[in-house]
């Protein structure tokens, strides 16, 4: 059986990819993931803020000795003094990881303005990372800031790291914009060379004994997938890049849904995190039972089937389906 996919412009050797997770911040977990068969790990997350804090340090650093005696010149950093950060950590953990697995490692940074945090992308290639995912959330609070503001706000970041890099990119977007497939191939313009469909945001809540709001991150379950399933359906074939469905996959049966719904792979976390490495082998065996049973040779051969790439009018097509599941609901 030929389970062979693309992920940006990598070949993999299944579709199962391990999505950015604090599974994936740690060498022990990703050898246990690779040993059960995962395909390629996103590392937990460089944040933007991480870097930021890192420079102001350093800005901090050669302020400290402004007024110093200007001879003192051996006060100020040099490109060595840099190496002990903590982001330095990160790049030194994918020289580590790259060396101990044979899967491809993929690097992730969560950042969201054009600053000079972007130069870190050059780092984590230079490091070997074999591809890097770029998250960007962005929460707008302002009332005065137009949708179109924000959106360029994505883009101009995206076109920034890929200024920095020759890897492949992918970009692990959000669903909450007026129209996804629009910001989708808008990020494919800037640059990417895969679009992962969606991140999951974190969960709001209160605290009623701190009266404080907090958050939490999202652990999902299978029923978290269906915005995954339309954009996979609605984005096959239309874009040149590679679609990874992300959010909701937790069985065999999820990965099936977003493989024949248009994508190419599919990012786990949360089932990862609530069943462990060792549940990457039964999804895959269930993956392939079901192929077996159903006389599929190939993921190729299976992809986008059900997906809307011949219907005639795509949207007239979601606007039936949401109005039929609303009048045929029986109790
Ligand atoms: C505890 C936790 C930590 C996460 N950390 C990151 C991260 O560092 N960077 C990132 O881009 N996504 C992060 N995510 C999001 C996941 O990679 C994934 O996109 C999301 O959980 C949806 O997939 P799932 O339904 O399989 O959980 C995290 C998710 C969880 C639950």
């Amino acid at each position: 059986m030929e389970l062979t996919t693309t992920f940006c412009t990598l070949t993999l050797k299944n579709p199962l990819i391990a999505s950015a997770s604090p599974l994936t911040g740690s060498l022990e977990s990703i050898q246990k993931l690779e040993a059960n068969g995962i395909a390629a790990v996103i590392l937990h997350s460089l944040f933007e803020e991480e870097i930021n804090h890192e420079m102001h340090k350093i800005d901090y650093f050669l302020h400290a000795h402004s007024n110093s005696n200007a001879e003192a010149s051996s006060y100020l950093p040099t490109e060595l003094d840099f190496d002990n950060l903590q982001s330095e950590h990160y790049i030194e953990e994918i020289r580590r990881i790259k060396k101990a697995v044979s899967i491809p490692v993929i690097a992730s940074l969560n950042g969201v303005s054009i600053g000079g945090w972007v130069k870190y992308a050059t780092k984590l290639q230079e490091a070997g990372a074999d591809a890097l995912e770029l998250n960007i959330t962005y929460v707008p609070t302002s009332i005065d800031m137009e949708g179109g503001v924000v959106e360029q706000i994505y883009i101009d970041t995206v076109t920034m790291v890929r200024q920095h890099i020759t890897i492949p990119l992918n970009i692990k977007m959000s669903s909450s914009f007026s129209n996804p497939a629009n910001m989708a191939k808008r990020f494919v313009e800037a640059g990417a060379d895969g679009i992962t469909l969606f991140d999951n945001p974190t969960r709001v809540d209160v605290d009623l004994e701190l009266l404080t709001a907090l958050q939490r991150a999202n652990i999902t379950g299978s029923a978290n997938g269906s915005e995954t399933l339309r954009w996979c359906a609605i984005l096959y074939k239309k874009l040149s890049c590679t679609l990874c469905a992300n959010t909701g996959i937790h069985t065999g049966e999820d990965v099936l849904k977003a493989i024949m719904s248009g994508a190419d792979a599919v990012a786990l976390a949360s089932v990862l995190l609530i069943k462990g490495e060792g549940e990457v082998k039964n999804i895959l065996n269930e993956v392939t039972d079901w192929m077996q049973a159903h006389e599929y040779t190939s993921i190729e051969q299976m992809k986008g089937s059900i997906s809307l790439l011949h219907t005639d009018n795509p949207a007239a097509y979601e606007r039936n389906s949401y109005m039929y599941a609303l009048q045929h609901y029986r109790r």
